[in-house]
Order: C-alpha cells, then structure tokens, then sequence
C-alpha cells in the first residue's frame, strides 16, 4: 500500500485499487498530486471478499474510489467463473454501495467484451451487450451493480490495453520474437489497441474536471462512456506495427509474421469478431480525445527504451 500525504479540502480523498495492474500503476502516477492518494493491490485489500472491501472502503473514507483492479484473465475464467464474479461484478457492486453511502465519486472499467462482434460499425454506448465469454459476462454485471446502485459514478468500457508494463499483447509479441522465427497471428478480429498511458490521462483530465465543477451537476456526466484508442487493427496488423516499431526503438528483429483466422487458433473463451468502440459520447460529453493506436504504441515503445 502507498500514500501520499497531503490532504485539504482541495485535495480530495482518493483510493485506487488495483495498482499493481497495467492501468492501476498509471493511474497512480498520474493522480499523485490530484489529492490524497492510498493506491492498494490485492495484498492490502482482496475484492473476492466483500467484507474486506466494505471495511477498507470505510476505513480508508474516500471521495473518490478508481477501480483499475479486475479478474482479467479472460481464457482461466471460463474454468473460474465464481471467482470472476466475485471479483468483476460482486466488488464493484460493493465499491458502489460504499460509495452511494458517502457520496464518493466510483470510476471503474469495463470491455468490449461485453459485445458478441456482430455489428459491422464501431459499437455505441446503447448498443445491446451480448458477451461470448465468462469475462465479458461478469465484467457487464459489474457494470449494471454501478448503474443500479445511487453513487455517482463514470464508466469507461474500454479495449486491448497495454502498456510498457504487465500482462500483454505488445511485451508477448517482444518475448516471442526472442523465442520463434515465424509467429501465426489472428487477423479476422478487430479491435483498437489502447495504452494504459491514454486511458490513465484522460481519466485524470475528466474526472480533475469533474471535481472542479467543470461539467455541472452529476446528472450531466455520471454513466457509461467507451473510452479508446482512436482507428483499428486486428491482432495481425498490431504484430506488424509492434514489430515496425520495435525494429526502430528497440533493434528487435521481427519474426515472420503469418496471418491466421481465429478459428486456427482455439481458445477456452470465444473473442469477438468487430470490438471497435465508438469514442463519440465521450468527445461530446467532455471534449477528451484519445491519440490514435499507432502514435500511442509509439509512446510506450519509446517509454520501454528509455
Ligand atoms: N487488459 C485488457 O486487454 C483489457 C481490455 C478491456 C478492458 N479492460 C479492463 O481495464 C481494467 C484494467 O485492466 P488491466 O489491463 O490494467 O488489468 P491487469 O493488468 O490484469 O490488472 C488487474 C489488477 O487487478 C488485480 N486483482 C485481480 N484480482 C483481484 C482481487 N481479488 N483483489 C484485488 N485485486 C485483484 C490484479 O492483481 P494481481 O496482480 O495480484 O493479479 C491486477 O493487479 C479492468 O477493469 C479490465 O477489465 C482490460
């Protein structure tokens, strides 16, 4: 557990879970000097166990909770599906009760896998989910636990996250290429790859504005928005971009790169087709644009290099 120190009625209380995670370490960076932040892995508090979470909530008495911490290992949890529950829908519904009771702010994540991929245009915040997989299942009742719950909240539904730190596709593709000559990458699934850089900076820059008053009373901002990486690729031209990059930044050699359909590449958990998510609530309602896939992957190659 970390914390900082200062604390004045200008600087709110703020708690971020999940800060051994892509996005909760970001985040940590980022929100140091917003107010006073404890930011907590699983070690100080487990979301498994609602009681635990409940007692560290009030313990910690914060005006502002961000959950970056989530069960997201989306192939184990089709064999672990209590637990993904448990940690994705029944702790936010926690984190949302706590929140309601004392009037604090809940920012959480959400995914495009609450979608089935079958929509041939970037997916809307009305869009209807129909997930294919235990992840995506338990991640959109965590969301409904939010929306049916009082506390005010902002959530961001978001895709593909990675970032210089962590479990993802860019630090694999950089492992495998020292390990492989040739690589087979699914190519028939699209998404937008987004960095843990962009999602932590526009979550600062809206919910400082939030805070400070800037986009009214709670009625006009608190709800779901999709929040991205602006363009997209499938998995297949990420590789290619990853390696084009890679080449530049860190002299890695790229592997021969094979496109693939995902039916040649079976997993546990059915992944969709088209996750590509439409940005333009969150434009309209806070003037915040994420950078484009390729200049973000860009900025974590070169943060890796430094
Ligand atoms: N990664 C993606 O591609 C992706 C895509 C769409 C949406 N999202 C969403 O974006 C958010 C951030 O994802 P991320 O990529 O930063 O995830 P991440 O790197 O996997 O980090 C998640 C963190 O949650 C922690 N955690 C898991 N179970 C916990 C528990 N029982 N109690 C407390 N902490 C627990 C993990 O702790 P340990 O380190 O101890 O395991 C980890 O530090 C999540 O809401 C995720 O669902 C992610």
């Amino acid at each position: 557990m970390t914390e900082s120190t200062t604390q004045s009625a200008t600087h709110p209380r703020i708690l971020i879970v999940g800060n051994a995670g892509q996005l909760g370490r970001e985040l940590e960076r980022i929100f140091a000097d917003a107010g006073s932040v404890t930011a907590v892995d699983r070690e100080s508090v487990d979301l498994a166990d609602p009681d635990q979470t409940r007692d560290f909530v009030r313990r910690t008495a914060p005006d502002v909770i961000l959950n970056a911490a989530a069960y997201t290992a989306v192939d184990r949890a089709e064999s672990e599906m209590a637990l993904a529950h448990a940690v994705n829908a029944l702790a936010p519904r926690v984190l949302a009760e706590e929140a309601a009771e004392r009037d604090a702010l809940l920012v959480h994540y959400s995914t495009d896998y609450v979608f089935d991929g079958s929509k041939s245009e970037p997916w809307t915040e009305t869009d209807k989910p129909a997930p294919l997989n235990v992840y995506g299942a338990s991640k959109l009742a965590g969301e409904q636990a939010i929306q049916n719950s009082r506390a005010r909240h902002l959530i961001f539904r978001t895709s593909w996250v990675y970032g210089p730190h962590g479990k993802n596709f860019l630090l694999t593709m950089l492992r495998l290429a020292r390990e492989r000559d040739r690589l087979s990458i699914v190519d028939d699934q699209i998404g937008a790859p987004t960095t843990s850089i962009a999602l932590a900076r526009a979550t600062h820059a809206i919910v400082t504005g939030v805070l400070a008053g800037r986009f009214g009373a709670a009625e006009y901002w608190s709800g779901l928005y999709h929040m991205t990486c602006a363009g997209s690729v499938s998995w297949f031209g990420f590789a290619q971009a990853i390696f084009a990059c890679a080449s530049r930044y860190l002299g890695v050699k790229s592997p021969e790169l094979v496109p693939i359909g995902a039916k040649d590449y079976p997993t546990p958990a059915a992944r969709p087709r088209n996750s590509v998510l439409s940005n333009a609530k969150l434009h309209a309602r806070f003037g915040v644009h994420l950078p484009l896939w390729e200049t973000a992957l860009d900025e974590v190659l070169f943060a890796i290099n430094r």
